[in-house]
């Protein structure tokens, strides 16, 4: 495309806005637009509201104590996070009401009520304590997506015990790293769980990882397959325990630990720009008060829906969107366990009609991904349920926003496309469904009470038209408090570049009206189908096989996943290029971070584009990778390698 017809494209997209329905309108929670300059005025007194709502054993002093880089929110607060997001939804008379509608992949159901899961989470708490977890002790989660997980991350929410989920799709050597990194004693697992057909053998990869991590005291594992032919269970006495085994001898009842609003509800780790994953902290009140604020209002959350958000509970989307946010709401949620096309392609489909899904949340990828699959999967079923859609993970270009919005949405239903990040805990902007005219591939403006801006590299905020950096202007409830075991990194990372001021690390525009248009990392970090990914922990795992010398990885533009993982290696003396080879190093990469950072290309190099100063240009890899016309290459210590290498991608790539 040129770059006159580009332009022309933007021009259409921005003038193409869609305004919510009036009857969408006239049943909104929130649909009059003052709320922005009301929170603006007093974004204290805007979060202290939505705070009220919930359940505290003693309120707080004040709602925000500010030393930058620091934040405290409801200081002096106490409160339970299981305790708002059961008993706090019992007492309101929904004691009954379904809180969890799961649909395993192999075709399994559970329906489980507030009442419930509360007795469930009691039962696991007292397990767990029986089982030396004290309040502060970290415990790692590293289970399938079955209600037995929303339970785990409760349940440790309960007796004040910080959870750390591990995506089930990680690897043992990633397990080993978190494990250590945030040294938690205690490890909640499940024999495996069901993927695309195929049996995910969890309980072994725990295994793997224990033999690296000797602090561990004792596993709790959910026997999920319960089919020793296939997913055999090695069990070590002493230290793994079934889950189901001791469920059946614990107590129901299990008084709520009353947690500072400052203490950690969990940790999570996320790919940075280096090679280590970092440890982002979240406590307990303002993190609470973001996520059912932001919940309630976004998803225009009603006691009738049935919310469905496919994300993983291993990512944030999960832990907010699934557990704390949404079922402080009271909502009735689907959890479904498996993979989108199994046993067809009309999976997801097939479960909003069952379940007459009234809202859904998921990732441009997956939409892609529909898309690709034929508009004859979803207009075979009835999606007429739908009410609203949203999306988040990475930018969504408009083509599948205004697919998502006439396929799945039926040219009806508003579609909310939210930013935020592991470490922002809850989103930050987005439409207001009720109140925003939306523009396909724009996530539009900053909820209320957060402050948002784009600016230029010396700090200074851009005109509207322009681009630039996308920061945060001032602290909002849900921020990550620090990295686990490294607080310098925590001011570094996010507050160095711009003093009082928090970097994303994302690049962003503002159009001519103020929409807020991403556009993607503007760091060593890739988004891989939705997936955070750095490119150095890739370099790493590629470096850590005998046959590599050097590596440098960069995501390269995909038409489905966002980004691809392409690989450029040089190899050591003594070992060539082989098309085994070559598999070898994907599947090494796969087994040392896990499935997703697998590269889709691996290129045998003799040299790396390199600055005179020894930095590699990834700039030009990208262009390599993406077959474009070279970009400066100025700054080359020599412009002959990159010559070679692009004619060796058009070769192997
Ligand atoms: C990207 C996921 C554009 C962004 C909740 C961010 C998005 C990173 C969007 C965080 C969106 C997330 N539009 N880009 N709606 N949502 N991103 O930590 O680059 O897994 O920095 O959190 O995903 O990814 P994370």
């Amino acid at each position: 495309m040129s770059v006159d017809q580009t332009a022309i494209k933007a021009l259409l997209e921005e003038h193409r806005t869609f305004v919510p329905s009036p009857e969408f309108v006239a049943q909104a929670n929130v649909s009059d637009p003052t709320v922005y300059d009301r929170a603006e005025a007093d974004p204290e007194g805007f979060w202290a509201d939505f705070a009220k709502e919930l359940h505290w054993y003693k309120p707080w002093d004040a709602v925000l104590e500010w030393n930058p880089p620091h934040a405290k929110w409801f200081v002096g607060g106490k409160l339970n996070a299981s305790y708002n997001c059961l008993e706090r939804i019992i007492n309101q008379g929904k004691g009954d009401k379904i809180a969890l509608l799961f649909e395993g992949e192999p075709g399994d159901t559970r329906a489980l009520t507030y009442n419930d899961l509360l007795k469930q989470t009691n039962k696991l708490a007292n397990t767990l304590k029986s089982m030396g977890v004290q309040k502060g002790d970290r415990v790692c989660i590293y289970m399938p997506m079955i209600p037995e997980l929303v339970i785990s991350l409760l349940a440790c929410a309960r007796i004040g015990a910080p959870h750390s989920v591990v995506f089930g799709g990680f690897s043992a050597q990633s397990l080993v790293d978190r494990i250590t990194d945030a040294d938690a004693h205690y490890v909640i697992t499940a024999d495996g769980g069901y993927r695309r057909g195929k049996v995910v053998h969890l309980k072994e990869a725990v295994d793997e990882a224990l033999k690296e991590c000797p602090n561990v005291k004792a596993t709790l594992v959910y026997e999920r397959i319960g089919k020793p032919d296939i997913c055999p269970v090695n069990m070590v006495e002493g230290r793994d325990h079934w889950w189901q085994t001791l469920m059946a001898q614990a107590s129901d009842v299990c008084e709520p630990e009353p947690m500072d609003a400052e203490d950690v509800l969990y940790i999570l780790y996320t790919s940075g720009s280096t090679g280590k994953p970092k440890g982002i902290v979240h406590t307990t009140g303002g993190y609470l008060v973001g996520a059912y604020a932001t919940a309630k209002w976004t998803f225009d959350l009603k006691d009738s829906d049935i919310y469905w958000c496919t994300a993983d509970i291993g990512w944030v989307t999960g832990h907010t969107y699934i557990v704390y946010g949404t079922m402080a709401n009271g909502v009735t949620q689907v959890l479904y366990e498996g993979a989108p096309d199994w046993p067809e392609r009309d999976r997801f489909w097939e479960i909003i009609e069952k379940y007459k899904v009234t809202i859904m949340y998921t990732a441009p990828t997956a939409i892609r991904a529909f898309m690709k699959w034929g508009d004859d999967l979803p207009a075979k079923h009835d999606l007429s349920s739908l009410r609203l859609l949203g999306t988040v993970g990475e930018p969504i270009n408009p083509e599948a926003w205004m697919w998502y919005y006439e396929h799945i949405g039926g040219s009806r239903v508003p579609i909310v496309d939210t930013w935020w990040q592991t470490e922002t805990g809850h989103l930050l902007i987005t439409p207001l469904p009720g109140i925003t005219a939306t523009k396909p591939g724009s996530a539009c403006r900053a909820f209320p009470g957060i402050g948002v801006d784009v600016i230029d590299e010396v700090g200074n905020s851009v005109p509207n038209g322009s681009a630039g950096y996308l920061i945060l202007t001032r602290p909002w409830p849900g921020m990550l408090r620090t990295i686990h075991n490294d607080p310098d990194r925590y001011v570094r990372q996010y507050w160095s570049q711009y003093p009082g001021r928090y970097f994303t690390g994302d690049g962003a525009k503002k159009d001519k009206d103020g929409y807020l248009w991403l556009l993607g990392r503007v760091d060593d970090v890739m988004n891989v189908a939705g997936h955070r990914l750095s490119t150095m922990e890739i370099e790493s795992a590629l470096v850590d096989h005998p046959a590599v010398a050097e590596a440098a990885v960069i995501g390269k533009d995909d038409p489905l996943k966002g980004q691809a993982v392409a690989a450029f290696v040089i190899l050591k003396q003594g070992h060539e290029r082989s098309d085994g080879l070559i598999s070898e190093l994907k599947k090494h990469v796969g087994t040392k971070i896990g499935p997703i950072a697998r590269p889709d290309d691996i290129i045998v190099t003799a040299e790396l584009p390199k600055t005179r100063s020894g930095k590699i240009m990834r700039r030009l890899l990208r262009d390599v990778a993406e077959g474009r016309a070279l970009g400066d290459t100025t700054t080359l210590a020599d412009p002959a390698v990159v010559a070679a290498l692009k004619q060796k991608y058009s070769d192997e790539g």
